[in-house]
């Protein structure tokens, strides 16, 4: 079955096709650039990028695969949670070709796709504890199997990849700098006493940042010098990388160091308290933009060696916003027997993704 995945949930124009869940071509254009001046994502921008890029991302995909569109079986699309106007876009486009090619449509949870995106490279070991860290979200599910999960915690306020956003607009990177943190935190021993792990002192699974990146304001509120004078841009720190514009990088690494120690400590916390609740997991499964981090990556890798769980972390590529994870998530669902209606609703941001597909004989599915 070849399926087609559409993903325009937030600022990243990305379209994948599948045989049979294997991925077999994908392209991805990123609005990043576009919106760090700004701080943020510009939901007006974003929406129109992906309503102009779409088409021409279509042909390059088919180009790359060597086939037309009338040989999609199916259309996988994002249909939420994420930004509403970018979500429609994606899904009127999915629609559109559904029906033009007499291909069956099957909507995706966007954040259950980041947590089957490992099983592109290894087959997941079910059940298993998925910790789903991005720039939204930070959840905590029991994964029975690829279309049932179970939420058992949830971030009460910031996600973890915001707070590693606001903590790097305080330093004056561009938006997303989550990534430059961790460069800057690389080889450095943290101060674990720095900064506080939030939201630890409780039997809760759920998860809270802004007290933490609140520390971190206070902190650098009474040392001023270790901002970038001047925000770079994300060409210029590429190049530099971003020790070299700092007139403090050892004090700057310091911080850096201890508040990305903060944030992996607090998620290994709470992995472990469900891992001691949660009966009979094989499997962990760590995903999202923040599961590219480097001590959040390597203190997983320990966590699942000392409990004996098998540790499906994806390569950096597939951590964050991707359409091959939506194209292997929708052939999931279609082969348990599942697909949606033209009626399929996207769902924004706070708003829960309902489970409302329609069951169908799975031999019907070709
Ligand atoms: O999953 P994703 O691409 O988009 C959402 O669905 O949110 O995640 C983006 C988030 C951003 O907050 C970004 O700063 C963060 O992932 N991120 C990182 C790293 N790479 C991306 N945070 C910390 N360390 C990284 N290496
Ligand atoms: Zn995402």
């Amino acid at each position: 079955m070849l399926v087609l995945g559409v993903e325009t949930s937030c600022d990243e124009t990305g379209l994948a096709l599948a045989r049979d869940g294997v991925l077999a071509a994908e392209v991805l254009a990123s609005q990043t650039d576009m919106h760090a001046v700004f701080g943020g994502v510009v939901p007006e921008i974003a929406s129109r990028e992906h309503l102009r890029m779409l088409p021409i991302l279509l042909q390059q995909l088919l180009g790359q695969a060597g086939c037309g569109a009338a040989d999609i079986d199916a259309v996988a699309v994002a249909r939420g949670p994420g930004l509403l106007g970018s979500l429609l876009v994606g899904m009127s486009f999915a629609k559109g070709l559904a029906l033009a090619h007499r291909a069956r449509l099957i909507g995706v949870n966007h954040l259950h796709a980041h947590l089957l995106a490992p099983g592109l490279e290894a087959d997941i070991r079910y059940p298993a504890l998925g910790l789903l860290v991005s720039g939204g979200h930070t959840h905590l599910y029991r994964m029975g199997s690829p279309t049932d999960f179970q939420l058992l915690g949830r971030t009460l306020d910031d996600a973890a990849g915001e707070a590693f956003d606001k903590v790097a607009k305080l330093l004056n990177f561009p938006y997303p700098g989550g990534r430059y943190l961790d460069e800057l935190a690389q080889g450095v021993d943290p101060d674990t006493k720095m900064f506080p792990r939030a939201y630890i002192h409780n039997d809760s699974l759920d998860f809270s940042f802004s007290g933490l990146k609140t520390a971190v304001a206070e902190y650098l509120d009474r040392r001023p010098h270790l901002s970038l004078p001047v925000m770079p841009s994300a060409d210029a720190l590429r190049q530099t990388g971003a020790r070299a514009l700092s007139a403090h990088p050892e004090e700057l690494a310091l911080v850096c160091a201890s508040f990305n120690w903060a944030v992996a400590a607090t998620l290994r916390l709470k992995v472990e308290r469900a891992l001691d609740r949660e009966k009979g997991l094989k499997g962990l499964v760590v995903a999202g933009g923040v599961a590219a981090n480097s001590l959040v990556r390597q203190t997983m890798t320990r966590l699942a060696l000392e409990r004996g769980l098998s540790l499906h972390l994806p390569g950096l590529r597939l951590c964050t916003d991707n359409a091959a994870m939506i194209a292997h998530a929708g052939w999931l669902a279609l082969r348990a027997g599942y697909s949606h209606g033209l009626d399929l609703e996207s769902i924004p941001r706070g708003r829960a993704v309902p489970l409302d597909w329609v069951r169908t004989s799975p031999d019907t599915v070709r």
